[in-house]
């Protein structure tokens, strides 16, 4: 997957870039002749990967940053734009799952957990990237929902709750901001062979049937083909769209 769009002397910002659809979508806006900044709770992997990039003569640089901690995002946010000058593109990606629970049984510290990292941590990141880009006039978010954002699954009440607020916070911040020049958006994965698929999997060799039973498409999205959507929406060629809660599930959501 090559898409081309030139997003030279550009600056994207992607959190959870250490792994999956977010080093992913890192890989693919470096492609296309972006400066990137890698975020991640792991900071490690994050510079490791960000080392990769600029061996292969691209510009990138990691920060290891926890997106459920405001002032470390902020943080981040201020290192990418006094490094690169700017702050064109972000794609908030970071987040977790919790396992599956009965809602009457679903424990508290699980709720707190994810609603700190997949809500706190989009609003966080939002916010601080909205104070630089506000100052120039222009941007582009993509904020990272899932098909939970979209339908409700058993078991699932604590997560899908959290990626329906990405949307809610989406529509609100992207009507906000659409008359001074930025444009935010969501997308919403279909399951994705990611790490975080592959531990959900881990010991549960039927579970893969059932998953593939919900996708018409047949089979799991790539990461790269959720990179494709998101650079889509932070391209010139996605100009007149705000708002969107954008699927890209395999036709998970179409029935
Ligand atoms: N994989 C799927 O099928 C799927 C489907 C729908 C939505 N999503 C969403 O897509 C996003 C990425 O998923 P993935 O499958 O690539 O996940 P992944 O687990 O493979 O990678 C997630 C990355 O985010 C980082 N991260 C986790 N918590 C963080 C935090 N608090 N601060 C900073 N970084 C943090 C991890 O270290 C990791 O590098 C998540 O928001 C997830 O909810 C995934």
């Amino acid at each position: 997957m090559n898409p081309r769009y030139d997003f030279t002397g550009q600056v994207a910002f992607v959190t959870g870039a250490a792994k999956g659809m977010g080093l992913a979508t890192a890989r693919m806006f470096v492609a296309n002749g972006a400066s990137v900044a890698l975020v991640d709770r792991d900071g490690d992997l994050a510079e490791r990967e960000a080392e990769r990039i600029m061996a292969e003569g691209g510009k990138a640089f990691s920060i290891a940053c926890d997106v459920s901690e405001e002032e470390q995002v902020a943080a981040a946010v201020d290192a990418t734009a006094a490094s690169f000058g700017r702050l064109d593109m972000a794609f908030n990606n970071a987040g977790i799952q919790v396992p599956p629970s009965d809602a009457a049984e679903e424990s508290l510290s699980a709720f707190k957990r994810v609603v700190a990292v997949n809500q706190r941590g989009v609003w966080a990141c939002m916010k601080h990237e909205l104070r630089i880009m506000r100052r120039q006039g222009s941007g582009a978010i993509v904020n990272c929902s899932s098909l939970g954002g979209l339908v409700g699954l058993p078991e699932r009440a604590a997560y899908h709750g959290t990626k329906h607020a990405v949307l809610g916070m989406t529509k609100s911040a992207g009507v906000e901001y659409a008359p001074r020049g930025i444009r935010i958006n969501a997308i919403c994965p279909g399951t994705v062979d990611t790490p975080m698929v592959a531990d959900m999997l881990e010991g549960q060799p039927d579970a893969m049937a059932g998953i593939l039973k919900l996708q018409p498409i047949g089979r799991l999205g790539r990461a790269d083909e959720i990179a494709a959507a998101v650079l889509w929406l932070c391209s010139p060629a996605a100009s007149f769209v705000i708002g969107v809660a954008l699927p890209v599930d395999g036709g998970f959501t179409a029935h």
